[in-house]
């Protein structure tokens, strides 16, 4: 935490993939409390404090009597210390035993209550549809039709909303260190959190288990709006079409960014996980099985719906199909921005 605010935010800027904005920095300073944005973040920081201020007199009590002690019946300069004929004190050992139990249970009851409210997302909670794939999340809100973004959350403050995340390919963790929370993200089955958000602002999203080359620009941003914006920030962020004056290219670029393509794909011939979209366009290529393929419009297009239809010789299977998150105009406007990128 601390290493990463020394280094050089541009240091950090300049390895992400440009598709990807990067995220927000964590906290301010390396010894404040990360930012709470949440209840559960809240309820968490009080129940965490209170741990550490138990810690701390635990500590000096013990290390303070400890000392005193050692001063006290250090051994005398002449002559020989007496043995202490006690051998054992009841009531002194019940009173030790007790205080830390007493404590020891505070502790697990309150973590057991916050751990629960958090195991239980309310009925009213509004869904939100979490996928993580290498090397992305993309985020789909059921409520505007159609509408999936890449690394971006939008979250409305006070309205409880629910994650159903799940994966594509290999284990990932969806991390919202303002909120507080963190859970696994498994190929094969559903996983949910939870939460309320306080306070509008803009917080990082994160994928904290590794999960191949790219993994550390698996992150995003949480957008908390007021409320009463919600509706209209989201559909706004939501809006996927080619403006009045807008080349076919340009807005190509912008359906790169949503998709996250960048990612796996370069524009300046560095070939990552996928190939590089330099020159690209009108190659002839060879697949696995020998035979050849011009990469072309259908064979693009194909790629984009059933990446592993067609996969040329030295790539692997990795891409997810964008089957039903692009229309046809976001495809063709794809198409042309990968054509121009000569
Ligand atoms: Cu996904 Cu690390």
């Amino acid at each position: 935490m601390l290493f990463s605010l020394l280094i050089a935010p541009a240091a950090a800027e300049a390895a992400l993939p440009p598709s990807n904005p990067g995220t927000p920095p964590m906290s301010d300073s390396p010894w404040s409390l990360l930012p709470a944005a949440s209840a559960n973040a809240e309820a968490l920081d009080t129940l965490y404090i209170f741990f550490w201020i138990l810690c701390g007199i635990a500590f000096v009590g013990m290390i303070g009597v400890q000392a005193y002690f050692m001063w006290k019946y250090k051994k005398p300069a002449e002559g020989h210390a007496k043995t202490s004929p006690l051998t054992h004190n009841g009531k002194l050992e019940f009173i030790w035993s007790a205080i830390p139990t007493f404590f020891f249970v505070i502790l697990f009851a309150w973590g057991e209550i916050e751990f629960m409210k958090q195991a239980t997302p309310p009925p009213d909670a509004m869904d939100v549809r979490v996928t993580g794939q290498k090397w992305s999340w993309t985020i789909e809100y059921p409520e505007v039709k159609g509408c999936s973004l890449t690394n971006d959350l939008y979250v409305p403050v006070g309205k409880p909303m629910r994650l159903t995340m799940t994966s594509v390919d290999v284990i990932h963790s969806f991390y919202l260190p303002a909120f507080r929370l963190k859970k696994d993200v498994v190929p094969g089955r559903y996983t949910v959190l939870w939460f309320e958000a306080t306070k509008p602002g803009l917080y990082p999203l994160m994928c904290t288990e590794y999960c191949g080359d790219e993994h550390s620009s698996m992150v995003g941003r949480v957008h908390v709006v007021a409320a009463e914006e919600y509706d209209a920030v989201l559909a706004k962020a939501c809006e996927l079409k080619q403006g009045d004056t807008e080349s076919a290219e340009d807005f190509g670029a912008r359906v790169v960014v949503r998709g996250g393509c960048a990612s796996c794909h370069t524009t300046d011939g560095t070939v990552k996980t996928g190939p590089s979209f330099k020159g690209l366009f009108g190659r002839t290529e060879t697949l696995a099985d020998g035979s050849t393929v011009t990469i072309d419009e259908n064979y693009i297009r194909e790629s984009i719906l059933e990446p592993n239809a067609k996969i040329v010789s030295g790539f692997s299977p990795q891409m997810p199909s964008f089957a039903g998150r692009f229309d046809d105009k976001q495809i063709a406007a794809l198409i042309a921005y990968i054509k121009a990128q000569k």
